[in-house]
């Protein structure tokens, strides 16, 4: 055979064990497919980007229900609040504002509701230093006595930001934190009559494409 033989030759055959193979693969003759398993749906629920709460300043902007904090509906304009007690010297909460439940702190440290609210204008809040401030303007409050929590919370490490990172961005330098830029007040996450965070299931772990049983771990040792 000469050169030029031989080379006609093994292309030939290559031809054909690759047409051959090809064939093969198409027909899946080797190996089984892949089992595609079910993937559960993510909850929705857990997708979910609002804050559990809102606040009062959430409740004007969204035009919800306000009567709860129309304390004149039922107080008498001018007069002192006087707070009452049990004989135990528990505080005895109206039924009327049954849907209070206080606890703030551990053995109710701050439940004396003029720590907060004006006596004089309930429609005010009072923080210790004298200032007289609105509902909105509640995170001010809580800064009063949670100076290290206020604190962080400005600089973004403790509640949540949204929005860009880059504070010179649209919105974020008026200081109205107006546009993309948004802080979540203290009272979007905190119950400020009962602030301890209520504990939540944690969201499941990532699903695996492949079986359930074939984690990275296993995988490293099986194959
Ligand atoms: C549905 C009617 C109603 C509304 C609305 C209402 N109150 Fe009252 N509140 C009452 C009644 C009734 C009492 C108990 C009688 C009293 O002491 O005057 C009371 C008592 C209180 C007390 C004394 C609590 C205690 O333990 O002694 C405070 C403080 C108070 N209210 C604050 C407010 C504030 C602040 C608002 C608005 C944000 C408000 N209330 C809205 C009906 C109401
Ligand atoms: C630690 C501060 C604090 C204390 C103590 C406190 N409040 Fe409040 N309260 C607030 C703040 C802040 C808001 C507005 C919250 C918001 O924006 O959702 C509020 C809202 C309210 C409202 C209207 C909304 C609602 O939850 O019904 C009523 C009524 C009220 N408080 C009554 C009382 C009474 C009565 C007491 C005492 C038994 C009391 N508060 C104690 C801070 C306090
Ligand atoms: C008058 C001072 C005062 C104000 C105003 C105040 N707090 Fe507090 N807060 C306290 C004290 C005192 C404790 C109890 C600390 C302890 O028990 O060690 C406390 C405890 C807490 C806790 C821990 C609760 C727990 O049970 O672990 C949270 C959260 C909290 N406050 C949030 C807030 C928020 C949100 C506001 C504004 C609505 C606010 N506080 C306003 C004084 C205040
Ligand atoms: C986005 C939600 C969110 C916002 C906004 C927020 N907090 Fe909290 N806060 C939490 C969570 C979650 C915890 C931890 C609860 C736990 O560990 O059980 C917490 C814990 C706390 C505690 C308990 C002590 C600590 O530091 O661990 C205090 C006090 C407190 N927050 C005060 C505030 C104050 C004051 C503001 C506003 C200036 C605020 N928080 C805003 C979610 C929030």
């Amino acid at each position: 055979m000469n050169d030029n033989k031989q080379t006609r030759f093994i292309l030939v055959v290559l031809t054909i064990a690759f047409a051959l193979l090809a064939a093969a693969f198409s027909l899946d003759l080797f190996g089984k497919p892949a089992p595609v398993h079910q993937l559960p749906l993510v909850d929705t629920e857990l997708l979910k980007t609002e804050t559990w709460r809102r606040s009062y300043a959430d409740l004007v902007s969204s035009k919800a229900e306000l009567d709860a904090f129309d304390c004149y509906a039922c107080h008498e304009q001018g007069k002192k609040q006087v707070l009452k007690y049990d004989d135990k010297q528990q505080l005895v909460i109206p039924d009327e504002h049954s849907d209070i439940v206080m606890g703030h702190g551990t053995h109710g440290r701050n439940n004396n509701c003029f720590n907060c609210h004006d006596d004089s204008n309930l429609l005010q809040l009072q923080p210790r230093d004298g200032r007289a401030l609105k509902f909105e303007q509640s995170t001010m409050l809580c800064g009063s006595c949670h100076g290290p929590t206020y604190r962080d919370w400005e600089a973004g490490m403790h509640g949540r930001t949204s929005g860009y990172w880059n504070r010179t961005k649209e919105g974020a330098d008026k200081g109205d934190f107006d546009g993309p830029f948004k802080k979540q007040d203290c009272v979007n996450c905190h119950n400020p009559h009962s602030p301890k965070f209520p504990g939540r299931q944690p969201a499941p772990p990532p699903n695996y494409l492949r079986e359930k049983h074939d984690t990275p771990e296993s995988a490293q040792t099986s194959h």
